[in-house]
């Protein structure tokens, strides 16, 4: 008489098939949010990508303490600055000797390297991607950046491109450069960018009275 002899089946079963798929859905999910993590924390933006000398008009120089001018082929912003003025977009605070003259600004966040852009109704430069904010001048209100913005150096010329003021070198950078009368022409060296300092945020300082 014959006799009967049963194999178990090689293979999965269904339920081992549905974890296996679960499990693989958070392999593929936990890959998919670090990848986003890493893009996100990177700088956008590598200082010295780029470099170039800007000879411009004077009259792209905006009116004192009115919003900054940005020149995207540069990277930069220029601001025009008087904090012996009353006024929102240049206030001084406490403790501030007074800030006049003209700046070129890095359009680069130095938090982690995004464009940040001006926000015309809060009066100040906004960082959108970690929030960082500045005033005017380019210093800190609010972290987390680390240092104020940096700027360039920054010259005046006459109407024969002649060298009349160069902006000098201070704590923070290059220091705002009061046009002289003559004045035709400014020009922006991008290849020569100073780094801003790291000051008490302005949002931790009142105004001077
Ligand atoms: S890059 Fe982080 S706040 Fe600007």
């Amino acid at each position: 008489m014959a006799t009967v002899t049963t194999t178990d089946t090689p293979g999965i079963s269904r339920r081992e098939f549905l974890y296996y798929i679960w499990g693989s859905s958070i392999v593929l999910i936990t890959l998919q949010a670090t990848g986003l993590l890493v893009w996100f924390l990177l700088p956008r933006f590598r200082e010295g990508e780029f470099g170039g000398t800007f000879t411009l008009p004077v009259d792209t120089v905006p009116p004192t303490n009115a919003p900054p001018i940005p020149n995207s082929a540069g990277r930069f912003w220029l601001s025009n600055l008087n904090s012996q003025e009353p006024n929102n977009l240049m206030y001084r605070a406490e403790g501030e000797e007074p800030i006049v003259g003209v700046v070129a600004i890095y359009k680069v966040c130095t938090h982690l390297g995004c464009i940040y852009d001006w926000n015309g109704p809060n009066d100040r430069f906004e960082c959108p991607c970690h929030g960082s904010k500045y005033r005017l001048d380019g210093r800190r209100i609010q972290d987390p950046a680390p240092r104020n913005l940096g700027r360039f150096k920054f010259y005046a010329l006459n109407e024969n491109e002649e060298v009349l003021a160069e902006s000098a070198s201070g704590p923070d950078g290059y220091e705002p450069l009061i046009l002289p009368p003559e004045t035709v022409y400014i020009r922006i060296d991008t290849g020569d960018l100073a780094n801003g300092q790291t000051q008490v945020l302005l949002e931790n300082v009142p105004p001077a009275n």
